[in-house]
């Protein structure tokens, strides 16, 4: 992983919004309407990450095509997700509602991870780079937990990476909450074969899952 591709908890005050983070593609701000929402924001072409050549591709038709954009994206994905498995999915995934139209531009709103004291639950790339608050054995477990629930439910979901959860404190345990569903449907395979047999499904996921274990092991210093 590479930190600086994604610098968490950024300060900057856009355009008056007040920003949560931003990821490769897109900007999460609090709803300045509703602090139990934020509005996901896709970035122009300036500012996002470079990535390999499929991705540029899905991006040059989002341009034109916002159906291939990662907010219409996202929306038909966690609806189909909710469509099939109720309300179980709200442990687990940001509910996503709808596109509006803001005066910053079109965005996707979704319900805001919060803690506690009312804040946006960090993520879990901000407690492997930022602040050391869970151990890599908890952290882990956590991951344990999420992949159950994939495997379960055979959730095609295999972008395992910190930027795409936020972690809830859970007794002396961690929660992971996934607040970025879209690879759901935008899968990198020509061929998504992951998708259409469980087996090769569930093997993807572990694969995925335990990349992920190996990432907070080595974040956080322990053997792994
Ligand atoms: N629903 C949410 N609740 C709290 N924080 C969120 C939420 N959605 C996104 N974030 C924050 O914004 C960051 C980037 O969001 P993400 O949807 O992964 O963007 P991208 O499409 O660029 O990957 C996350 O790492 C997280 O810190
Ligand atoms: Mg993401």
């Amino acid at each position: 992983m590479v930190p600086q591709t994604h610098p968490d908890n950024d300060a900057e005050d856009r355009q008056g919004l007040q920003i949560i983070s931003r990821g490769a593609n897109r900007l999460c701000a609090r709803d300045p309407g509703d602090p139990s929402h934020c509005l996901k924001f896709e970035l122009p072409s300036s500012e996002r990450t470079r990535v390999g050549a499929r991705q540029r591709m899905r991006r040059w038709l989002a341009v034109r095509f916002p159906r291939f954009g990662e907010n219409e994206t996202e929306l038909r994905a966690y609806r189909k997700l909710r469509a099939r498995l109720g309300p179980d999915t709200d442990v687990y995934l940001a509910a996503c509602h709808d596109l509006v139209d803001t005066p910053h531009g079109r965005a996707l709103r979704c319900d805001c991870i919060l803690l506690d004291d009312g804040t946006p639950a960090p993520s879990l790339y901000h407690y492997l780079f930022t602040e050391s608050r869970y151990s890599a054995e908890v952290l882990c477990a956590a991951v344990d937990v999420f992949e159950a629930w994939l495997i379960r439910h055979q959730i095609p979901l295999f972008d395992l990476n910190a930027g795409n959860f936020v972690v809830l404190p859970h007794g002396d345990q961690a929660r992971l909450v996934c607040i970025d569903t879209k690879s759901i449907l935008s899968g990198k395979e020509i061929l998504p074969f992951s998708r259409w047999s469980p087996s090769l499904m569930r093997r993807k996921i572990e694969r995925r899952a335990q990349r992920l274990r190996q990432r907070i092991r080595a974040a956080l210093g322990e053997a792994q």
